[in-house]
């Protein structure tokens, strides 16, 4: 049948177009079998009441070198004081190895750069841990991958409970009483109020993970009862997919006490000014996490104390973190598996499928430094087409022209049957980790369902005459196909590809595109830039394709639920709103828009997995973004570390730095080793130059 459309394909134009269209019909096939792959070690799945509680305890104890150098010495609260009325309490029996000692440095390596410490508006801090550990959110989904499937529910964490009103409509949430910032000023609804109307709700700010109105719900609104309780509205009933939305990486507040003054609603400052006002050598921004930025050298490290007034502890009283210090070396993700296996750095999630090998290898050996555990093929990569063709990014003549094209199906569909994705895979790593990824849900989530999954196999022929049907004909023979003469001048079809030259990964998958593209006459041009570069430009629409490592929406579905389709102007990885701020999406776009609209409306499980199931179909069929390859990740941790998690994957509803709950890590007074470059010392005054 191929071989037999082939023959006709160059038979005329024409013709080619109605056979074209038909073959890429029938062209859809069976997605083969992904190579078994085993998860290394199972969950220990509990329920949310196992891991952790609100409780008053007795007593309270601290590191003694805090109680003596700063209590007795009269500079800060002893410690009851500095924690809430019920604090956090984790509980013994949920801890692997249990209750923990004090002391020693977790070492993460990182391959991100800090933009300033703003980051409700919209710095990132360099990622690999560093905002997960300083930003609490209102709730907190990390850890969920050791709870029990029908009991998956955002867990408390600032906000310690709450509330639904008969109706369905309101939501009082309970703050945690009585907490305090890393400085010891009070957090409260204030901190709460001043992200939601000064960031979520001013479209002059995008918090960094992208926190729109939408996240919420359109006409969603919030307002503070008192100190402690705030009231949400929803359009919808019983709405419990928000509770999602309000863990990392969209509600995390940021010290209103030091931020507000800074705002352009009260200050002179513009937006830009607001945005910088915390640079990366502003010390000591106070933070809710269990550490603070106490140091900074450019392209070397980032250094974290413990927090004194974090409002954790285990349920012998224990103020928590156990670990008295971070490190964050500003080196590049490659070097972080490197260390890590090597034992130089203390923790990476093995993603880059280039680097499996040899940190296998490594990692086998008697004497290895540290434990490496694959999980689930949680890890995917997609090409993403901009599909805005009313002015975001503001393209050109030519970029707008292949806005067009990313618009029509068939050129997907073209791109897509055009890429040998088993080539693809095994040119990062050979072996079984690698699986064909069509695009939209991953193999890996419960939501997904197979036979929902359309997928059109590889067929360079099929490809070719699916591109000869757009009239995209290469009329000055240089082997570059051509845009028809009313488009672009007719010049030669040119199309940018962005990826984040910070990873190997990123940038191999997009020259494997840029190079499976050229039999096809499309010319390809990689557009490679630093990830803070990269994810500007792709936020504002500069670009043609991404090669993008995609979020959390396409594994668990219930965490960034709203980005799965253009539900907003400012939401979608690959669709925004044009210069206006409009959306013009096209006809099945506004079908994902309302299944997933839908989806977060409802709480009714079986109506979900319907749901999704039509998400993928729709997805799949339409070839919303061209799947790449899908493969497992493995968490590398040093083995002096006691209280990791059985079977942390490294991604699942968050990163590895957040599931294996850091603040509860401890290295056995036996192994703790002599890495703190800070000893005995606490963060400073905001803005000051470093630790006390
Ligand atoms: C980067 C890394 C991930 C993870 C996250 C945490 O994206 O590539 O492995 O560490 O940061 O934000």
């Amino acid at each position: 049948m191929r071989k037999h459309i082939y023959a006709l394909s160059g038979a005329g134009l024409l013709l080619s177009v109605s056979l074209t269209a038909l073959t890429a019909q029938e062209h859809s096939g069976a997605l083969p079998a992904p190579p078994d792959f085993a998860a290394q070690s199972e969950p220990n799945f509990v329920s949310l009441s196992d891991i952790q509680e609100f409780r008053a305890l007795d007593k309270y104890n601290e590191p003694d070198w805090v109680t003596k150098k700063f209590v007795e010495a009269g500079t800060l609260p002893p410690v009851a004081e500095r924690l809430p009325k019920e604090p956090l309490v984790y509980k013994t029996a949920n801890m692997p190895d249990g209750v923990g000692v004090y002391g020693d440095v977790m070492r993460h390596v990182i391959g991100g750069r800090p933009e300033g410490w703003n980051y409700i508006g919209g710095q990132a801090q360099g990622w690999g841990g560093i905002d997960i550990g300083l930003s609490e959110c209102l709730t907190r989904t990390g850890p969920l991958f050791t709870v029990k499937a029908e009991e998956l529910e955002p867990m408390p964490n600032l906000a310690k409970s709450w509330e639904w009103s008969e109706d369905g409509h309101t939501l009082t949430m309970h703050l945690i009483e009585g907490a305090k910032w890393s400085d010891g000023d009070p957090f409260d609804s204030e901190d709460l109020m001043f992200y939601w109307e000064d960031h979520v709700l001013d479209a002059n700010v995008s918090p960094l993970n992208g926190a729109t109105p939408e996240t919420f719900g359109v006409g969603t609104t919030l307002e503070a009862i008192d100190a402690y309780t705030v009231k949400w509205t929803f359009k919808e009933a019983f709405p419990k997919q928000y509770l999602w939305a309000m863990a990392y990486g969209t509600f995390c507040p940021g010290p209103a006490h030091i931020q507000k003054p800074q705002h352009p609603k009260y200050s002179s400052n513009t937006y830009e000014q607001y945005k910088n006002a915390f640079p990366p050598e502003f010390m000591n921004m106070p933070s809710m996490g269990a550490w603070a930025v106490v140091e900074y050298r450019p392209d070397d490290i980032v250094v974290m104390r413990r927090n004194p007034y974090y409002w954790k502890v285990d349920d012998q009283g224990n103020q928590l973190p156990y670990l008295n210090e971070m490190h964050y070396r500003l080196s590049t993700w490659s070097d972080r598996d490197v260390q890590a296996v090597a034992g130089s750095g203390d923790f990476s999630n093995l993603e880059q499928a280039e680097n499996y090998v040899e940190s296998l290898r490594r990692s086998a050996e008697d004497t290895a430094p540290a434990r490496l555990q694959f999980g689930a093929r949680t890890i995917g990569y997609a090409l993403q087409p901009n599909l805005s063709s009313n002015g975001w990014g503001e393209p050109d003549t030519r970029a707008q022209a292949v806005r067009e094209l990313n618009r029509d199906l068939n050129f997907r569909k073209a791109i897509s049957i055009g890429l040998d994705r088993q080539r693809l895979g095994e040119s990062l790593v050979r072996g079984p980790f690698t699986a064909i990824y069509p695009g939209g849900l991953y193999a890996g989530t419960s939501f997904y369902d197979a036979a929902s999954t359309v997928y059109y196999p590889h067929d360079l022929e099929v490809a070719k005459s699916l591109l000869d049907g757009l009239g995209l004909v290469d009329t000055d023979g240089n082997g570059v196909r051509n845009f028809p003469a009313d488009t672009a001048n007719g010049a030669d079809v040119e199309i940018t590809l962005l990826a984040n030259s910070d990873y190997g990964t990123d940038t191999n998958l997009a020259e494997g595109v840029i190079a499976m593209m050229e039999p096809l006459g499309l010319r390809v041009i990689a557009n490679f830039q630093q990830g803070n570069a990269r994810d500007d430009a792709a936020t504002a629409g500069q670009f043609d394709w991404a090669v993008n490592r995609q979020g959390a929406s396409m594994v668990s579905i219930v965490q960034n639920t709203a980005e799965l389709a253009p539900t907003g102007p400012r939401v979608h990885p690959f669709h925004r709103g044009g210069t206006d701020g409009t959306l013009d999406l096209l006809p099945f776009e506004e079908e994902l828009v309302a299944v997933v609209n839908k989806f977060i409306a409802t709480n009714d499980n079986a109506e979900r997995a319907e749901l999704m199931k039509q998400y993928q179909r729709l997805y799949t069929e339409n070839v919303y973004s061209i799947g790449l390859t899908q493969y497992p990740g493995a968490l590398i941790v040093n083995k002096r570390f006691a209280n990791i998690p059985a079977g942390a994957p490294i991604f699942m509803f968050n990163w590895a730095e957040d599931s294996v709950i850091r603040e509860r890590l401890y290295v056995p007074a036996d192994k703790q080793a002599d890495h703190e470059l800070h000893p005995e010392t606490l963060p400073g005054e905001p803005g000051s130059a470093g630790p006390v």
